[in-house]
């Protein structure tokens, strides 16, 4: 009778124990949540309706959930009108570099609570018959929002592509535009890489990065190939600046993105007008991948997608040092307009 008392007492003890146990987690992921959840502090009032000092706490539940639902066109029109729900035009758009880190900034500028990014590129500016479509299709391609967020979309070939920078001044004279540049030479290999994937993917040949950015003929740099003439980042710049004004750009570097992303988002939360509000908890890098991952809370990870960070292949060394030497005076004159310098070689 005492021993079949005992063992009812220990099951009970197990059951409560076994709830404790649950409730603590539950409790644990809610404060890694709520902590995600907390009203922002003010933004400048650029970003904010009047009046507007908080992003509401529901904000990040939709960044999560329904707002997800809503983006993959699910949503009734009764919701969208419920939760004052708007697809706004980008405030800010990461216009380059192509190759320099474009899908890590954005997805990392994503973390923050009053940002929402347009997943896809869009290619609205760059491609003629997306842009007869007019303005309306464009912003109708934006996930929906808070009035008070800015909604972030990425185009890595706006930068190289003429017609874009008067098309976007045409849309907002004062938007803001981010560039992310790596070190030149790397980039034109990085961008060699993804086509070189590509042909492989196809079962196609292709040529030896040596050849495509030498010119046999001459033995000089080729200028011609695409990969060399969109690492001269201060040719394409100097188009931009026909229309906008330095100020209105904020240059990010990509190389420190990968390395240390912390101070290069601080950086770009700054020109945006946020609070700080992504920090190193959102960040954490993992060996497996070799590159940072992002944490939205306790639960809810992700790093990109196997296609960013390729290993690229083996470059002659005589080649790395003609091409560095060949982007050296560009990059000079990049770093006197930009006003920001990096160590390239
Ligand atoms: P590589 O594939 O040459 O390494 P983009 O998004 O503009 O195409 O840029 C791709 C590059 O982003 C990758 O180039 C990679 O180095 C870089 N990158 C920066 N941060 C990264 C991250 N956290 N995870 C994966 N790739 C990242």
């Amino acid at each position: 009778m005492l021993f079949k008392q005992q063992a009812l007492l220990r099951q009970k003890l197990f059951v409560l124990g076994s709830l404790a146990i649950g409730s603590l987690l539950y409790l644990v992921a809610r404060v890694g949540s709520l902590d995600r959840l907390q009203p922002i502090c003010p933004i400048d009032g650029r970003f904010r309706p009047h009046g507007q000092d908080e992003i509401p706490l529901r904000t990040l539940q939709f960044k999560r959930g329904l707002l997800h639902e809503f983006r993959k066109g699910n949503a009734t029109k009764e919701q969208i009108r419920l939760h004052n729900l708007v697809q706004q035009l980008p405030k800010a758009i990461i216009i380059g570099v192509r190759k320099g880190g474009t899908r890590a900034l954005l997805e990392m500028l994503n973390l923050h609570p009053a940002v929402v990014k347009a997943s896809q590129e869009i290619h609205f500016f760059d491609n003629d018959e997306n842009y007869a479509k007019g303005i309306e299709w464009y912003r109708k391609k934006m996930p929906f929002s808070y009035p008070h967020q800015i909604t972030i979309e990425k185009s890595p070939a706006y930068f190289i592509t003429e017609e874009v920078p008067e098309r976007i001044y045409k849309m907002n004279s004062s938007i803001k535009l981010l560039i992310i540049v790596r070190e030149p030479t790397t980039r034109a290999i990085s961008d060699y890489t993804q086509v070189l994937e590509g042909k492989e993917r196809k079962n196609k040949t292709y040529y030896k990065f040596e050849k495509l950015a030498i010119d046999p003929n001459t033995c000089e740099v080729n200028t011609k190939y695409k990969a060399v003439r969109t690492s001269i980042y201060t040719k394409h710049l100097e188009r931009w600046l026909k229309y906008f004004p330095i100020e209105q750009f904020h240059i990010v570097d990509g190389d420190r993105l990968i390395t240390e992303p912390l101070p290069e988002l601080q950086l770009v939360e700054k020109f945006l007008n946020l609070p700080p509000r992504i920090s190193q908890y959102n960040l954490y890098f993992n060996a497996t991948r070799g590159f940072y991952c992002l944490r939205f809370n306790i639960v809810f990870n992700k790093c990109l997608a196997g296609s960013k960070g390729r290993i690229h292949p083996e470059v002659d060394s005589s080649v790395i040092t003609k091409l560095r030497k060949f982007f050296h005076p560009f990059n000079q004159k990049f770093y006197q307009i930009t006003g920001r310098t990096f160590n390239w070689p």
